[in-house]
């Protein structure tokens, strides 16, 4: 990548809260030997459990088996200009890759599920499920709690999908306003006191405001491709709207979320 455009993408990624990645030979040859495994393990009987949304979502959360390298069986270790980047930009290099997730949407996404509350659905239908990570619903009254404090998400497609095939949503900016949000929340309190904070009410007024008043934005990239996504940015999955014509008939992501540091960079990395 030139400096240029290096520059340009963490322009784009520091204000943006994303940045897109070019075709790249070295992900490519990544996908290679990634693709034919993430699709034996879909149609392995022992991962149905990850079926979701009356089986219009295979959600595969850490499901690839990917060494700490992020290589796949005798494949390529991850690398290229999104890796680069990842090193230069955020300054983050000496990590171990966590084993991928494999998010497949499938034509009808989102159906309701039998657990799920009408209000709930609604959301996941007319606002994308939108959410930030790590941030996690706990107990009968889904009291949220930081447990979870990875230092990026990296979203690698692994084959074509058209652009209104449950596209990756983000609300561009988000990430300062969570972490403002947050900063005022933790502000008195040790980092090691964070996981134990019930974020709740924080966390909703939060993600009202920036549905309001952020910029909502669809992702589409083609194998070969990847985004980068900041660690605070609320983000989600649009619905399923490509024509039944179409022969997309599914939308395969991979997306990894290492843990990069301590709770800490979770809030105050750049
Ligand atoms: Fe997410």
């Amino acid at each position: 990548m030139s400096l240029d455009n290096l520059a340009q993408k963490k322009a784009d990624f520091f204000t943006q809260g994303w940045c897109q990645f070019e075709s790249d030979p070295s992900l490519l040859n990544w996908i290679e030997s990634a693709l034919p495994v993430a699709q034996s393990l879909v149609i392995d009987p022992d991962n149905a459990k990850w079926l979701r949304c009356g089986d219009t979502w295979f959600a595969g959360v850490n499901i690839l088996p990917n060494a700490n390298d992020g290589s796949v069986g005798s494949g390529s270790a991850l690398g290229g200009d999104a890796v680069n980047f990842i090193a230069q930009a955020l300054g983050l290099s000496e990590f171990d890759w966590d084993k991928a997730q494999v998010s497949i949407c499938y034509p009808g996404y989102p159906q309701r599920m039998s657990i799920e509350k009408e209000a709930a659905f609604k959301f996941r239908r007319d606002r994308d499920a939108a959410h930030v990570d790590g941030l996690l619903p706990e107990g009968p009254n889904r009291r949220r709690f930081l447990r979870e404090w990875h230092g990026f998400v990296l979203a690698i497609p692994l084959l074509d999908y058209d652009n209104d095939a449950s596209p990756f949503v983000i609300w561009e900016g988000s990430h300062e306003v969570v972490r403002g949000a947050f900063e005022s929340l933790f502000l008195n309190h040790s980092p090691e006191d964070w996981s134990s904070i019930d974020v709740t009410e924080r966390y909703h007024n939060t993600r009202q405001k920036i549905l309001d008043t952020c910029r909502r934005v669809e992702i589409v990239a083609k194998p070969g491709e990847a985004y980068l996504v900041h660690r605070l940015a609320l983000h989600g999955v649009a619905p399923w709207k490509a024509s039944q014509d179409s022969i997309c008939k599914q939308r395969m992501i991979c997306y990894f979320r290492p843990e990069t540091g301590v709770i800490e960079q979770w809030l105050n990395a750049p």
